[in-house]
């Protein structure tokens, strides 16, 4: 099968030209001006922009945590990611506790294997390492799992000790491989909660109130210490405040080899959410807690001057009705967590670029390019370029439509709320290219699964 994308506007993290792109199977094999080739499919993509699939490297599809099970198995999550014009997505398998990883492993394959339409592939989820496991993460890193996230956060369900995180650190930084790290002093904020569950103080906006900015600076300013020690590159994932970024730039100033992901609830959603009228604020229970409006300017600074590198999702959906209800009672019974996965390009190409605070160039880079570097999938994906996979957005840089559940082109997650429900959107993914196959065309799915694991190389540095 062979398709030529013709008359469309080439946008990478570093190029912007007018051209045509020609694949042969599942790859790129020509770009060029006019070119003259028979192909059996030609796109016209006048007046769109051509762009590298959507990588998101934060995903929780199928679960299970609080209590349930996030509403978008690989399934309908990887449908919804691709409609929004994410082509690759990284999800967590979970190492069960006192187990083997591998075990973790043949889980999460078990969950994606045949469903997903967009490729995937998987960070492991640390929750306990004794010395006699550790040669278990060169085992993993050889099946393409070269990304590990550990937790300072959620005592007695995730979280692992400094020790812990210690020992991993060391034997995924000597393996070539990257921690992921989920950073908020759980311990402190533990007893924080307890203190406001004793006086009462149970409503959803008790979550973020409980949550101070400085406990997960004071995460981000530890797991960059311990990864200095160390020797391992680090990624920071969903880091929401000033205060957090802050111990970032430091630790960068300092030399330390640390990169940091942020996620469009943090750009766009805040803390005034949660004093919604009764139980609603529920929605946007996740971890961390939607902060002070300030913080987003500080964040949008941080992604123009690099200090932050990705935006993910941190896709963890749960319905409001019977699975957010869980927490009626008390915030701390509602499963943390939001859905995002299919609404990241156009929210961030709006805010972003239609906005004025990021070119478009950086566009591509914090939505695709950055995210394939920072985990082992570049070149094969996050760019467009001869000899790369043929995972390719063609995007309506004019086309408006306003996000809400009951929209049925930006709302395909099986959930039934919109965290940005009635947010107006300019820029939105119109066809959709995994692997040379036409999946989305015209918001219209043509082929549904098809998704392949896809097998990381060692990660690295990208400070070097
Ligand atoms: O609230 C969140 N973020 N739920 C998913 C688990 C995590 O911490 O990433
Ligand atoms: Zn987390
Ligand atoms: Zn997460």
């Amino acid at each position: 099968m062979s398709i030529l994308i013709k008359n469309g506007r080439i946008v990478t993290a570093v190029d912007d030209y007018m051209a045509d792109v020609f694949i042969e199977g599942e790859k790129i094999s020509l770009i060029g001006k006019d070119l003259k080739v028979q192909a059996d499919q030609v796109i016209d993509a006048s007046n769109r922009l051509v762009l590298p699939g959507g990588i998101d490297p934060h995903t929780h599809f199928d679960m299970p945590f609080g209590g349930t099970t996030s509403a978008d198995d690989f399934a309908s999550g990887t449908k919804a990611a691709a409609f929004g014009g994410t082509t690759t997505i990284i999800d967590f398998a979970i190492q069960p506790r006192g187990e083997s990883t591998l075990k973790g492993l043949d889980i999460w394959h078990d969950k994606a294997n045949g469903k997903a339409t967009i490729d995937y592939a998987f960070h492991m989820i640390i929750t306990d390492m004794p010395d006699e496991r550790l040669p278990e993460m060169r085992r993993l890193a050889d099946e393409g799992v070269t990304s590990y996230k550990l937790f300072m956060a959620y005592p007695g369900v995730l979280y692992v000790d400094d020790g812990t995180l210690y020992r991993t650190f060391r034997q995924a930084g000597e393996n070539g491989t990257r921690i992921c790290m989920h950073a908020e002093n759980g311990i402190v904020i533990d007893e924080i909660i307890k203190a406001a569950v004793k006086d009462g103080k149970t409503e959803p906006k008790y979550h973020a109130l409980t949550r101070p900015t400085r406990m997960e600076a004071e995460g981000v300013h530890r797991a960059i210490s311990i990864a200095e020690v160390a020797k391992v590159p680090l990624y920071i994932v969903h880091l929401s405040s000033s205060d957090a970024l802050e111990q970032v730039k430091i630790g960068r100033a300092r030399g330390v080899d640390v990169i940091a992901e942020t996620c469009p609830q943090y750009l766009f959603l805040d803390q005034s959410y949660y004093e919604r009228e009764g139980f609603e604020g529920a929605k946007w229970v996740m971890t961390p807690a939607l902060r002070e409006k300030w913080n987003q300017d500080v964040l949008w600074q941080g992604l123009k001057f690099r200090d932050l590198e990705t935006i993910a999702t941190d896709h963890c959906p749960f319905c409001f009705k019977d699975q957010k209800e869980l927490g009626k009672d008390s915030f701390t019974k509602i499963p943390n967590g939001a859905p995002g996965v299919e609404n990241r390009m156009s929210l961030v190409y709006n805010g972003g670029v239609v906005g004025g605070r990021i070119s478009l160039n950086r566009f591509v880079e914090l939505t695709s390019t950055a995210a394939a570097k920072a985990f082992g999938l570049f070149p094969k994906k996050g760019t467009i370029a001869v000899g790369s996979d043929a995972d390719i957005v063609i995007f309506d840089p004019n086309r408006k439509e306003t996000i809400s559940v009951k929209n049925p082109h930006t709302h395909h997650m099986k959930v039934d709320y919109s965290a940005y429900e009635g947010f107006e959107v300019q820029g939105f993914t119109e066809t959709v290219l995994s692997r040379g196959r036409v999946i989305i065309e015209k918001n219209v799915m043509k082929t549904e699964r098809g998704g392949q694991f896809v097998k990381r190389a060692l990660t690295g540095s990208l400070l070097r």
